[in-house]
């Protein structure tokens, strides 16, 4: 068995890789009733993919960027048919694009978890095992592709090292939280976009691009839902932008997403894990252990959707005992009218409704879908595109690309099993 870093070679920690491969075979996760037929993937050996830098990384994994893949025909072909033959190579083929950037990206979870203890590692585990499930059966333009697996699925825990189940995925530009960053930034040095020859801030006139993000992660939320899956995890660090079209939003990290218990009543709530997810953008009940259903993405939504009008993180000085206080034992929200030089009444009415208290008040993404188009539709200075982005943010996404900066996603965590 060969470990990297810092991983301790005690037997127990052989005994969580293999009881791994044991106990969360790919089986584990229920099927999802899509309509579509599934997409093919490509299995990989980890001794082909050749790795490069790494380009982010999260509570639970990290992720490099891919520089190649080695295809092993040593007597293996045998395991692929020769349609996933044909996929490997073109994978191979294609590996970077015109400007010789990677294409893919390589997600395994951290050495770390480990030494944490069996549960953890087992919990992440868990967590990978459902993202890849989930994400070769789901089709939406707005959720990342899975690309490959590793060969073997998770029997690649056994007698392997942390690293050799892993997922492949397209790449994706930047995240939202990284854009959000980046716009804050330029709005802090005092940017305006002259692309329309106004003088209005970059800020004010972005508020079409902003509503055109926002609708598109609605859009994939619906998509869930109507699937009955539940995502539990939607934050700024977890939506990203296509690497072939930097308005394409793409839904990522489905470590944490999970099937709902049939139900014919919209409002019905169900025991599953609490206090699951990044606690600012938590609804209210996940955060205070109760019984939730879907509208939980709802709330989750209406954060996400407040930090991108107003670039600003939502509760940002807040401990958790503060958080707990002011949102969940006095009620409290990200203010709205403070904000109202970037967020329109139709909008701050629309958020409120995506943060009642009382679940069966508040809003479904199917009513979000239709009011936010109705008021992208209704408000000439919500349409988009109205300008191409300004060329200083074309500028600015390059420089990103290139830097070696890793970025950290903070998701905290407790158990993920569901109860139901
Ligand atoms: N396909 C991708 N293309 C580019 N960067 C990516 C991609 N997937 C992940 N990343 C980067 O890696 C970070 C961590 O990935 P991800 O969210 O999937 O891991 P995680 O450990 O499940 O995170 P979390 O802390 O949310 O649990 C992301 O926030 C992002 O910055
Ligand atoms: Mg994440």
């Amino acid at each position: 068995m060969v470990f990297h870093d810092e991983v301790d070679q005690e037997s127990s920690t052989e005994l969580t890789l293999a009881s791994c491969s044991q106990q969360f075979g790919d089986a584990s996760f229920e099927a999802v009733d899509v309509e579509e037929p599934r997409k093919p993937i490509a299995h990989f050996d980890r001794s082909e993919v050749k790795l490069g830098k790494q380009i982010g990384e999260g509570y639970f994994s990290k992720v490099y960027e891919i520089n190649g893949f080695q295809l092993d025909h040593h007597g293996n072909d045998h395991y692929y048919s020769p349609e996933e033959q044909e996929l490997r190579q073109a994978y191979h083929q294609q590996v970077a694009d015109a400007n010789g950037s990677g294409r893919f990206v390589l997600k395994h979870l951290k050495p770390r978890l480990l030494q944490a203890g069996r549960n953890d590692f087992e919990n992440a585990v868990v967590d990978l095992v459902a993202e890849a499930t989930f994400l070769q059966q789901l089709q939406h333009p707005n959720i990342l592709s899975l690309k490959g697996l590793a060969r073997g699925g998770t029997d690649a825990f056994r007698g392997g090292t942390y690293e050799s189940y892993f997922l492949i995925t397209e790449r994706l530009s930047e995240t939202l939280a990284q854009r959000i960053h980046r716009w804050r930034k330029q709005l802090q040095k005092g940017g305006t976009d002259k692309n329309d020859g106004s003088n209005k801030t970059t800020s004010t006139q972005r508020l079409g691009a902003k509503c055109h993000y926002a609708l598109q992660i609605a859009q994939a939320l619906r998509y869930l839902h109507h699937h009955q899956l539940i995502f539990r995890d939607v934050k700024t660090d977890n939506i990203g932008f296509a690497q072939d079209d930097p308005d394409k939003i793409q839904l990522f990290d489905f470590g944490l997403c999970r099937k709902l218990p049939e139900s014919n009543q919209l409002d019905d709530v169900f025991r599953m894990s609490g206090g699951v997810g990044t606690r600012r953008y938590c609804a209210v009940e996940v955060c205070r252990h109760q019984p939730y259903n879907a509208k939980a993405d709802t709330y989750s939504w209406g954060i996400v959707f407040w930090e991108l009008l107003t670039l600003q993180k939502p509760f940002a000085d807040f401990t958790k005992e503060d958080h707990y206080k002011f949102v969940c034992e006095l009620g409290g929200t990200p203010n709205l009218s403070r904000h109202s030089n970037v967020i329109p009444p139709s909008i701050q009415t629309m958020l409120r409704h995506c943060w009642a208290r009382n679940v069966s008040k508040r809003w479904t993404m199917a009513q979000v879908c239709d009011s936010l188009q109705d008021i992208i539709h209704t408000d000439d200075d919500l349409q988009y595109p109205r300008a191409a982005e300004p060329r200083q943010d074309r500028l600015a996404l390059q420089q990103h690309r290139q830097s070696s900066f890793v970025w950290r996603g903070t998701r905290r965590r407790s158990k993920v099993t569901v109860a139901a």
